[in-house]
C-alpha cells in the first residue's frame, strides 16, 4: 500500500512538472510547425491521388459528409492560428499581430502560424499562407530562419498575440550552425506543395522546387541536428536526429521532381543508414524519449515520417522503370516495414499493438494523445487505397490475412472514437457535436477581445472557468 502511494505521489509530481513545463506555450514561430505543413500538402496531395484512384479502379467513390464537415471544421484551427496581416479573416476574434516580425534583418516574417498547431489541414490557402512564410524565411541558399520570438520570455506571458510587445528575436540555421533536421523539413514541405500548385500557377510551383533543392542541398551538405548547432532550443523542441528527414525531403523531392537522384538517394545511398528498417514500432522508438519533455512533438513529426518513408514502398507497388535489382531490394524492405506497421494497427492482427485504450483507440503517449490514432488512421487509409489501386487483395500478418476493409474499418474506428463514439460521449473536436471541450488551452480564445490584459495578467483567463 504505502509502495502504491508513494508511487502515486511520484507519478503526481511528475505529472504537475509536466503540466509546468508545458504551461507556457507561446506565441512563438516555429519552423517546427511545417510538419504539420508537409502534412498538409501532402493530405492535399494525397487527394489528389485518391481521385486518380477512384477514377482508374471505382473504389469507394461516395464522400461521406459527414467526414467532410469534420474536415471543414476541423481547418479553421489553421485560420484561428495565424499571424501577420490577416486577409479574409473569418474568426471574428482574431486580428493582425506580428507585423513586424523579421523587421531586423530586412524580412518579412510575419505571416506564418502560431506555436502548437499540431492537425493535419487540406487547406490550400492556409498552405499558401505558412509556405510564403517560408520563402520569406530562406532569404539565401545557406541560410534559413527558424524562429521568431523567444519562447522563454513568451511562456512568462499569456496574452492574445494581438497585443503582445515582447522582443521578437530571429535565429537562424546557416553553414557553421547548421540544422540539417529542419532544413530537410522545410525541403519537403516545400516540394510536397509545390506538387500541389503546380496546375495552379505553375512559376510559384517552381519557385518552391527550387527552394526545396537548395534546401535539401544545405542540409545535407551541412549536417548536424539545429538542437546541437543552437543547444538553447533543447528545452522546447529536441530534435532526435536527422536522418528520417533527409529520406523524407528525398522522397518527396523525387516525386515532385521525378529526379532518379533522389530515388537513389533513398534507397542505395542511405537507406541502410538512416530508415531502420524492419523496426516499424514507433512505441519503441517514443520509449527512448518517454519522459523527455516534448517528445510528442518531435515524435509526432517523425513517427509520421518515418512511416511515410516506408510509403515509399508505392514506388514499388507501382513499379519504377529501369530500377537497379539493388534499389528494388531496398524498396521492397521499405514496403515489409509498412507493411509490419498496417499489421500493428489491425486490432485482431496477431501483432496488434497494445498501445491501445480498453475501447480500441491507439494511445502512445499521453502528450498530444490523439496525434497517433488520427496519423495511424490516415495511413491506413492511404495504405488500402494503395493497395486497391495496385491489385493486392490481401495483406498478410503472421499467419491472418487481411484486406484493404479491414484497413479502412479500423480507420473509422479512431475517427469516430475522436467525434465521440467514446465512453464519454464526448466529441474531442471542438465545435462538432453535442458535447467538446470548453475550456481549451488556447491564449488567443480564452482572452476576451476587449479584455485589457498585458504580458503576466492574462494568466488570470488561463485559469478562469467562464
Ligand atoms: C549563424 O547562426 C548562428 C546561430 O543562429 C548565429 O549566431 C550566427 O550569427 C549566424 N552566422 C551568421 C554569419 O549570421
Ligand atoms: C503566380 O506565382 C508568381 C510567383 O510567386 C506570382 O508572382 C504571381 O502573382 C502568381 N500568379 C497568380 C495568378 O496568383
Ligand atoms: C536532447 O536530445 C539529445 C539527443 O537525443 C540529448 O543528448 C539531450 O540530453 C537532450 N536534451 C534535453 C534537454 O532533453
Amino acid at each position: 500500500m504505502e509502495g502504491k502511494q508513494a508511487e502515486d505521489k511520484k507519478f503526481k509530481e511528475w505529472e504537475q512538472g509536466e503540466d509546468a513545463k508545458f504551461k507556457g506555450w507561446g506565441w512563438c514561430l516555429l519552423v517546427l510547425l511545417i510538419g504539420a505543413m508537409v502534412a498538409a500538402a501532402a493530405g492535399l496531395t494525397v487527394l489528389k491521388g485518391f481521385n486518380h484512384f477512384k477514377k482508374s479502379s471505382g473504389h469507394h467513390g461516395a464522400i461521406n459528409k459527414k467526414y467532410a464537415d469534420v474536415l471543414e471544421l476541423a481547418l479553421q484551427f489553421f485560420d484561428v492560428q495565424k499571424s501577420g496581416k490577416l486577409e479574409k479573416n473569418r474568426i471574428p476574434w482574431r486580428g493582425d499581430s506580428g507585423l513586424q516580425d523579421g523587421w531586423q534583418q530586412g524580412l518579412d516574417l510575419s505571416k506564418g502560424m502560431y506555436d502548437a498547431v499540431n492537425q493535419l489541414g487540406y487547406a490550400q490557402e492556409s498552405l499558401k499562407w505558412i509556405i510564403d512564410y517560408l520563402i520569406n524565411a530562406h532569404p539565401s541558399p545557406d541560410v534559413l530562419y527558424i524562429q521568431v520570438g523567444d519562447p522563454d520570455v513568451d511562456h512568462n506571458c499569456w496574452q492574445r498575440p494581438e497585443t503582445m510587445t515582447e522582443k521578437r528575436p530571429l535565429l537562424q540555421v546557416n553553414t557553421s550552425f547548421p540544422g540539417t533536421d529542419v532544413a530537410a523539413e522545410t525541403a519537403a514541405a516545400m516540394a510536397s506543395a509545390s506538387l500541389v500548385f503546380k496546375k495552379i500557377n505553375s512559376s510559384y510551383s517552381n519557385l518552391l522546387l527550387t527552394h526545396a533543392q537548395q534546401l535539401f542541398q544545405f542540409a545535407d551538405t551541412y549536417r548536424g541536428s539545429y538542437s546541437e548547432s543552437i543547444p538553447q532550443l533543447q528545452k522546447f523542441y529536441n530534435s532526435t536526429g536527422y536522418g528520417d528527414e533527409l529520406l523524407w525531403a528525398a522522397a518527396w523531392l523525387y516525386h515532385a521532381t521525378g529526379d532518379k537522384l533522389y530515388l537513389k538517394y533513398v534507397t542505395e545511398m542511405n537507406g541502410e543508414e538512416f530508415s531502420n528498417w524492419g523496426n516499424p514500432t514507433w512505441f519503441s522508438w517514443d520509449d527512448k524519449h518517454a519522459g523527455g519533455q516534448v517528445s510528442y512533438h518531435s515524435s509526432q513529426s517523425k513517427t509520421y515520417i518515418r512511416v511515410y518513408v516506408k510509403f515509399c514502398s508505392r514506388i514499388n507497388m507501382f513499379g519504377v522503370e529501369g530500377m537497379s535489382t539493388e534499389e528494388n531490394l531496398e524498396l521492397q524492405m521499405y514496403r515489409e516495414t509498412a507493411e509490419a506497421f498496417m499489421c500493428m494497427l489491425l486490432p485482431d492482427s496477431p501483432t496488434a499493438t497494445s498501445s491501445r485504450t480498453e475501447n480500441g483507440l491507439i494511445r502512445v503517449l499521453k502528450w498530444n494523445s490523439l496525434q497517433y490514432p488520427v496519423a495511424s488512421a490516415f495511413l491506413a487509409v492511404l495504405f488500402s487505397d494503395y493497395m486497391v489501386a495496385s491489385h493486392i487483395p490481401t495483406l498478410y500478418c503472421s499467419g491472418k490475412f487481411y484486406s484493404p476493409a479491414d484497413l479502412r474499418s479500423f480507420a473509422l474506428s479512431q475517427a469516430d472514437y475522436v467525434l465521440g463514439k467514446n465512453p464519454m460521449e464526448m466529441s474531442f473536436l471542438v465545435g462538432y457535436g453535442e458535447d467538446y471541450p470548453q475550456y481549451v488551452h488556447h491564449r488567443g480564445s480564452s482572452i476576451p477581445v476587449d479584455a485589457k490584459t498585458g504580458c503576466g495578467d492574462g494568466f488570470e483567463w488561463l485559469d478562469s472557468l467562464s
